[in-house]
Parts: structure tokens; sequence; C-alpha cells
């Protein structure tokens, strides 16, 4: 029993850093990691969700819905950041709880981040396919549905159907690019992503500074559109249920805690990168969210390209943004698979350190020094996954998992002030327990307001995880070998 709560001590932690075999390069300083956070963050939540949400949840008090994810995610930001300057080690959240709580919890916690890292990747691949085949086919290339889509579709109330297509072959190919480019090197996966996160704020901000002018804002009456009766469907549940889908557009600030080891200055600069990248995204999204629904009644934004149906609404004179909006929305999903595949062979290297996954899975690449092995391992999954699943049942899968992971991650902040008040802070949490308390507390509502059928995928996932660790890391685990005394400070 006391096996399952054994805890690596910080100077182990420290010192695995300096294991030359296994080092990583430290080569990112303040701005690749903000930039890195955004890479994570706009994308297919802003590109493709806010329009379903606002017209079958929200209406234009979407904007509020923003307002709400941003506070829960803000809380959770504070909450990394804080364990990323104590524990500047790469493997997140899992990390986090290996030090403090314990394995079998740092176990679960790896474990579900699968869900947001591999399977986030996943489900953007799939957005990514989309917004691809539709630019192809404004130049007269047409990728045929059957290569374009998964061959399985789900809804909550049929469940499972077939569609007749073979697989969805852009998400193959845009994952086996991505992957490529991260085996090569972290450098040239961060320039990547500068050009990327660049492309699509520049078209975010073209969007809000020219779409101001054309807002009519008889469209934001009613601002919070009567509940229909149903709960979920616009008023006060409405707003609540879009905060829980919208929250799926956050996502990603917290991928700069994977790269610690690759940071120049881990406890200054990533704590700034956490922030910086959810405080520039808040501000977009509530200023797209506004003008949106400002120059398109909300009813007409169940589609695809909320944003282009935005600027076709708003009339030729903002025509010309319509091919910039489509570059901007691939390049930002371009970036967000590149940062989430970036981020997971780094949890899977993390476990594998510690001998809870197999030694192959720490490989780093003679040349490259980048954790190959892994880095293949998730791409080839996450390519099977995008290929033949739908977006919708990959994405509930992202947030309910990532959900648990912000409340575990604050609920831990509270328990380690507690138990190891003495580790030096370079960053610390504001108001503790009451910003962690009420993060959890947000999480956990969010997460109470997905369907049944999500909760109940989790629930299978997490079992698969529990037996795989009493079946293997138990018993491989590198602490089980080291007198619990030298670990257990
Ligand atoms: N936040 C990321 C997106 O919206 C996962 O695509």
């Amino acid at each position: 029993m006391k096996a399952l709560f054994r805890k690596k001590s910080l100077t182990a932690l420290m010192e695995q850093t300096k294991d030359k075999e296994h080092s990583l390069k430290r080569v990112l300083g303040p701005l690749n990691l903000t930039l890195l956070g955004i890479g994570g963050i706009i994308g297919a939540g802003i590109f493709v969700l806010t329009g379903q949400a606002a017209a079958q949840y929200a209406g234009p008090a979407i904007v509020l819905s923003f307002i709400i994810s941003a506070v829960g995610c803000a809380f959770a930001g504070l909450c990394y950041a804080e364990f990323a300057s104590m524990i500047p080690v790469a493997g997140s959240a899992y990390t986090y709880s290996y030090a403090t709580i314990g394995e079998l919890l740092a176990w679960i916690i790896g474990w579900d981040l699968i869900l947001e890292y591999l399977f986030g990747a996943a489900s953007v691949s799939v957005g990514w396919s989309g917004y691809v085949v539709s630019f192809l086919r404004d130049f007269g290339v047409n990728i045929p549905a059957a290569l374009s889509s998964a061959p399985f579709a789900f809804d909550h109330v049929a469940g499972w159907t077939s569609t007749g297509a073979v697989f969805n072959l852009p998400a193959v190919l845009i994952i086996a690019l991505v992957t490529g480019l991260l085996v090569v090197g972290i450098q040239e996966s961060a320039t990547v992503n500068d050009f990327a996160v660049f492309a699509k704020i520049t078209v975010v901000i073209l969007f809000i500074v020219f779409g101001v002018s054309y807002i009519n804002a008889a469209n934001w009456h009613p601002f919070m559109p009567a509940n229909t009766g149903t709960f979920g469907q616009f008023g006060w549940s409405g707003v609540f249920r879009g905060a829980g889908v919208i929250f799926f557009a956050y996502i990603g600030f917290d991928a700069v805690s994977t790269v610690a080891q690759e940071a120049r200055n881990p406890q200054k600069d990533m704590p700034i990168g956490i922030l910086a990248s959810l405080a520039v995204c808040t501000v977009l999204y509530i200023a797209v969210a506004l003008v949106l629904t400002g120059i398109v009644s909300y009813k007409e934004l169940l589609v695809p390209d909320p944003i282009a149906v935005g600027v076709n609404a708003a009339g030729p004179g903002l025509f010309w943004l319509r091919k910039f909006i489509k570059i901007g929305a691939i390049a930002g999903l371009s970036s967000v698979m590149l940062v989430l595949l970036l981020g997971q062979p780094r949890i899977f290297y993390a476990m594998s350190m510690d001998g809870l996954l197999p030694p192959l899975f720490s490989k780093v690449h003679p040349k490259f020094r980048t954790p190959y092995v892994t880095t293949i391992a998730t791409g080839v999954v996450a390519a099977l996954l995008g290929g033949f699943f739908p977006i919708g049942a990959l994405a509930e899968m992202v947030s309910i998992g990532t959900l648990l992971a912000f409340a575990i991650v604050c609920a831990s902040i509270i328990v380690l002030r507690r138990t190891h008040a003495d580790l030096p802070r370079p960053f610390r949490t504001p108001w503790v327990p009451l910003v962690p308390a009420l993060g959890v507390l947000i999480t956990v509502v969010q997460m109470l307001f997905l369907p049944w059928a999500t909760w109940l995928r989790l629930i299978v996932w997490m079992a698969l995880g529990i037996a795989i660790y009493f079946f293997y890391g138990r018993h491989h685990s590198k602490l089980a070998a080291i007198k619990a005394d030298a670990w257990n400070k």
C-alpha cells in the first residue's frame, strides 16, 4: 500500500535532468515559451467551435462562456506556473504529482494527460483536414469525401454508425509531417511554430480590427436568449454548457510546462510562458466572440467555419479577408498539433525515465537530441485516431481528460503548501487556498456539464491505465528499487 504513495525527491528529479545520455537541448527563451503556449491554444476551438456553441447553447452570451472558461483556466494556469517554477522538469502535471503526492496518482494523471495531448492532436487533425479540403476546393482541387472523413460517425442518440468513407487521408498526412519535424529538432519545431503563430494571430487581429465597423448592435439583442425549456439550451445553463464546450479553445497553455528541460531559464520563464500566452489568447477570444456575434446573427453560426461565415455576412467590403481566414486557420491548427505532439512524448519520456514505461520510451536521438521513439509512437497512434474517428467523440474525451488534470493540479497546490511548505517557489500562486479551490470548483462544474457517454469512456480509459500500472509500472518503478528512505524526504 505504501508503495502506491512513494514519491520522488526534488533532488533526485533535478539530478535526473543532468543525465547526459538522456539530456535534451536547452534552447527556449521566454518569447519562445509564450509563442509555444499561443501555438498550442489558438486553433479548432476558436476557428470551429465558437460558432457552434453560440448557435446551439449561448447566443451572443457566448462572450460570457469565454470569460467563465478563462477564469477557470487562469486559476489552473497560476497553479501550473507555481509547479513549473518549483519543479522545472519535463513531464508536466505527471512529474509534479510524482514529487508531491505519490506514484499511483502520478501514473493516473500521466495516463489522463494522454487524452489531452495525443487525443487532442488527433481531434485537431480532423479539423485541419476540413479546412484544407475547403481551401483546396476554392482552387478547383477536390478531395473525395471517402478519403477525407472517418469511416465511423458518432452521436449521442444513434451511437456509432458507418459513413461509407475509407479514412481521413489529410489528417493522417499532417500528423506524419508534424511528427517528422518534431523528430528533427526542438529548435526547428519552435521556428516553424513561431511562423504559424504569427500567421494565426495576424488573421485573428485582422478579423477583429476590420470586423468592428460591421457590427450591427441589433445582433446582440437579446444578448442572452431565453432558455428554451431544455437544460443547456440558452439562458444561464446554456452559458455554462457553452463554457464547457469552449474550454477546448483554451487547452494548450499547459503544454509550456512539458518542455521545462528545454528551457534556458525554466524557473523564471515557465510562469511567463504559461500566463502570458493565456492572457493574450483570452483577450483575443473575447474580442472575436463580440465581433462575430455582432456582425452575424448567432442563429447562422452552426457551421464548421463560423469566422468565414462572419466575414461573408459583413458583405463585399470584407471578402478579401476570406482566403486569409482559411490560411490562418490552417496555420493555427498546424501549430496546435505541433505543440500537443511535442508535449506528449516528453510526458512518456518522463514516465519511462521513472521506470513506469519501458526504457525504449526514453531513448533520445543521438544527433537530434529529441525523444524520437516516443515522438514516432505518439504520431502513429494519433494518425490512426485522426484517420478513423470523428472529431466530436475525440474532442469530448480531450475536454474531460484535461479538466480532470487541471482539477488535480489545482488540488495538489493546496496539499503541497502544507506538506512541502519550505520548498523554494520562484513563482507563488496568489491567495492559496482560495484560487486553487475555485480552480477545482470551476473545472469540476464544467465536467459535470459533459454527457454521460463521455464520462463512461473516461472511466474505461482510467481503468485501463490503472490495470497497466498494476501489471507493469508498479514492478518496474525505479523508486521500487531504491530504499524508500532515500527518496521519501
Ligand atoms: N486549444 C486548442 C484548439 O482550440 C486545442 O485547437
